[in-house]
């Protein structure tokens, strides 16, 4: 039976020990935890815990004191703590299933592939749950296969409805230092995802950022519970709610779940940009263009992607996928193919559960190429941090590369 350690008790590894659950005690046991917030061991232990099961404050301190007791470990704790994870579970050779975004800066990006390099390519997976959607992976096949011809550019957008708009202009997340920044912690997927689709390395990025909409606003007050506008604000405390309730697993977590205090989203002290756009060119030529916008209507991903004979074009929410090609003659009718999609509204598009097959594969001894390792993990931070410092510095900047 594996041996599973999990650092960081919260919401994420909490979803994976979910999708884990059929082979627990059977295939894979829980061995210890590791969680600097007595709150989280103390909720993981009620819902998970049996009397073998060990606990520590942090990752290392598991790792150090339980050096041949565990196969494979979930690193979920906050971004900046998952180098300290890591290296010892690398050189311990166990299975990983690495949270993203991998790191919060180049630095530990590097040093996190040089360990990997060094360990020998033990098994890992990243998190990158996008690529394990139908919808992506149709749109990379339909790439692959061709039928679009030459690809040149790429469109994709990030939407934000109400309730994640609320998470970063009132949550711990409008930091933009916190979670490394906006852009890292929330879209290392979406710039995945264009590496994967564009099919090079990254060669240079380019980065606009703005906050136009959340700004302060001297007639609201720091507080819902003091502001007059509260009825009528979609992003008063009181508006907010009702989507909170839908939140999994709401009971089995209570407080870990973060509570949406009624910080005014106009006045807190935030420094995240509400929008934000980044252009990427790939060494085949192919140009990406991503939006990320908050205060959207709906949350959306969107996608189109132009090559030579042919588009294809899609939303994540649709689960569809239209590809148009060129007119064989004049006069024909636009050939436009809709490619449906398995409609799976589980989490993630249902992203979450394909990745923890994959983890599964990799936790039984099978010789499986996990569809994002440390190499994707990697290459996608390295684009949102050259787009971070594009931002900053206003020019067009080299994205570092792995050799
Ligand atoms: N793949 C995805 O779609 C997806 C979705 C959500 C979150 N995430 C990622 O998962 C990670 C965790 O996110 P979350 O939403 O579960 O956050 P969370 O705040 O619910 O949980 C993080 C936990 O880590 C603990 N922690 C803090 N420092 C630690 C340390 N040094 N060692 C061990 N634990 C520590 C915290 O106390 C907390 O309980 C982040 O990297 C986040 O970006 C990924």
């Amino acid at each position: 039976m594996k041996r599973i350690g999990v650092i960081g008790c919260g919401l994420r590894a909490d979803g994976y020990l979910q999708e884990l659950k059929s082979g627990m005690g059977k295939e894979w046991e829980l061995a210890a935890l590791a969680d600097p917030k007595p709150l989280a061991i103390e909720t993981y232990l009620k819902i998970y815990g049996h009397p073998g099961l060990r606990v520590f404050a942090d990752g290392p301190e598991m790792l150090k004191a339980m050096p041949e007791e565990l196969d494979a470990v979930i690193i979920a704790s906050p971004n900046a703590q998952h180098l300290e994870a890591l290296l010892p579970a690398l050189e311990r050779n166990l299975i990983v299933m690495l949270e993203k975004p991998v790191a919060t800066t180049v630095e530990d990006c590097r040093s996190m592939w040089d360990a990997y390099v060094k360990a020998g390519y033990p098994p890992l997976a990243v998190g990158f749950v996008l690529r394990y959607t139908a919808f992506y992976r149709k749109a990379k096949e339909i790439i692959d296969s061709g039928a679009i011809g030459q690809v040149m550019s790429i469109e994709a957008a990030e939407l934000l409805g109400p309730p994640l708009t609320s998470v970063f202009t009132r949550g711990w997340r409008r930091k933009n230092g916190v979670a490394g920044s906006f852009l890292l912690e929330k879209c290392s997927h979406d710039m995945d995802i264009l590496n994967c689709l564009a099919g090079a390395p990254a060669v240079s990025v380019s980065s606009f950022g703005k906050r136009t909409v959340f700004v302060p606003k001297p007639e609201a007050a720091m507080h819902c519970r003091d502001c007059r506008w509260q009825e009528n604000c979609r992003y008063s405390a009181g508006n907010i709610a009702p989507y909170l309730m839908n939140t999994p697993r709401r009971d089995e977590l209570g407080a870990l779940i973060p509570q949406h205090e009624d910080l005014c989203v106009f006045n807190s002290d935030k420094d995240v940009p509400d929008h934000q756009v980044v252009n990427v060119a790939y060494e085949n030529g192919v140009l990406a263009a991503f939006t990320l916008c908050m205060d959207q209507p709906v949350n959306a991903r969107t996608l189109r992607v132009n090559g030579s004979e042919g588009q294809i074009c899609g939303d994540i929410g649709r689960e569809e996928l239209y590809v148009t090609y060129h007119r064989r003659s004049i006069g024909e009718e636009l050939p436009v193919e809709r490619v449906p999609l398995l409609h799976d509204n589980s989490s993630h598009h249902g992203g979450d559960s394909v990745l923890v097959d994959q983890l599964k594969a990799m936790l039984r001894g099978e010789d499986v190429a996990p569809l994002a390792g440390l190499r994707e993990g990697v290459e996608a931070c390295m684009v949102a941090l050259g787009a971070e410092r594009s931002l900053a510095e206003g020019r067009i900047v080299e994205v570092e590369r792995l050799s």
